[in-house]
């Protein structure tokens, strides 16, 4: 018996069901921004009730751009990154577009593999929150071909877009913070890796401290928490700064995962938040103002960094698109982890 011949569902069967042109399910598919949110759902809906699936090399083959955007972040694992990149998220499947999204744990030859398997799919593009703090291997990145948006570092004379928040301005709230508060005995816990944001968080908290009048050799002591596995290096460094005497009064810490990290330590041991120690973080996490007691941060706008980079990644594709840097301010965020010294 003759075995039926299987047609495979094409895109004017498709365009049959949602009752528009073929061209217009080619545009929902390739351009969906371009293409209304209602156009949109019934094409989606015909495409589930036909079982069309898309040829996606053919696309390629034809010029066609792929709904693909790979985002590789540096801790998948910090809800920093899960709050930036629901505004990823947001911004691409409202323009029909998905995110498949990689954690390079700050390793660079695990974000190497990541960006080359993401590159063969030949995607729309990539958002990247890059390991490594030299330009150049972000150039290298950038001249394989897919569109690239920096998220978190600076574009410099590279070739891309960006987006960031002005971390030193963050670091100078910070200190004015604690110097303000009476604070001369201050520590700065930063990350190790080297991470371009929180070195530059660090930098301004350190102009911070020097536009008070005061000089960061005698009243700034320098810890590094060990990135992205914090838990185990916390109680060895919080040991080494309880050994070294006088405690410090005030201390600000890279970002917020570490400070509670860092909160959770202290309170091991006794240390009083505010009251022996005031405590600063950085990023302003959902959880930050549940902590015990509430964190006092410095708030980047997580959700707006990673709707901006989706967009103009989105906007890479047009003719008439230029790169630029969209950057952001950061807010201090006051709450009871901060307080005079006591002593
Ligand atoms: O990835 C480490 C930190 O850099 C995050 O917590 C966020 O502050 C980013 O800027």
């Amino acid at each position: 018996m003759e075995t039926p011949r299987t047609t495979r569902v094409g895109i004017r069967d498709v365009a049959r069901v949602a009752g528009v042109s073929p061209t217009t399910v080619s545009h929902a598919i390739n351009r969906p921004e371009r293409v209304s949110r209602r156009t949109r759902e019934l094409i989606e809906q015909a495409i589930a009730e036909t079982g069309y699936v898309p040829d996606a090399s053919a696309r390629l083959m034809r010029g066609m751009l792929s709904p693909l955007v790979g985002c590789v972040v540096l801790d998948i694992g910090n809800p920093f990154f899960g709050e930036v990149l629901r505004g990823v998220e947001d911004h691409l499947h409202a323009s029909g577009c998905i995110a498949v999204t990689c954690s390079s744990d700050l390793d660079p030859a695990r974000e190497t593999r990541y960006l080359s398997l993401l590159q063969a799919q030949r995607p729309r593009g990539l958002i990247l929150n890059p390991v490594t703090v030299d330009p150049g291997a972000v150039r290298r990145i950038v001249a394989q071909g897919s569109p690239v948006v920096l998220l978190d570092h600076d574009r410099a004379d590279l070739p891309v877009c960006a987006v960031k928040v002005d971390h030193r301005a963050g670091g100078r709230l910070a200190a004015d913070h604690l110097v303000g508060l009476g604070h001369r005995q201050l520590a700065i816990f930063t990350a190790d890796p080297e991470i371009l944001g929180v070195r530059e968080r660090m930098e301004g908290f350190l102009d911070g401290v020097r536009d008070a009048g005061l000089d960061p050799a005698r009243h700034v002591t320098r810890y590094a928490f060990q990135l992205p596995h914090l838990a185990p290096d916390a109680e060895a460094v919080v040991e080494r700064m309880l050994a070294r005497p006088p405690l410090p009064t005030g201390i600000f810490c890279l970002n917020d995962q570490s400070a509670t990290e860092l909160l959770r330590c202290l309170t091991r041991r006794d240390v009083a938040v505010p009251r022996d120690v005031s405590l600063v973080g950085y990023d302003d996490l959902a959880d930050s103002e549940v902590l015990s007691p509430p964190l006092t941060t410095v708030r980047q706008p997580k959700y707006d960094l990673g709707r901006a980079a989706a967009d103009l990644l989105l906007h890479e594709a047009d003719q008439e698109h230029r790169h630029e840097q969209v950057g952001f301010r950061p807010e201090l965020v006051v709450r009871a982890s901060t307080a005079p010294p006591s002593r």
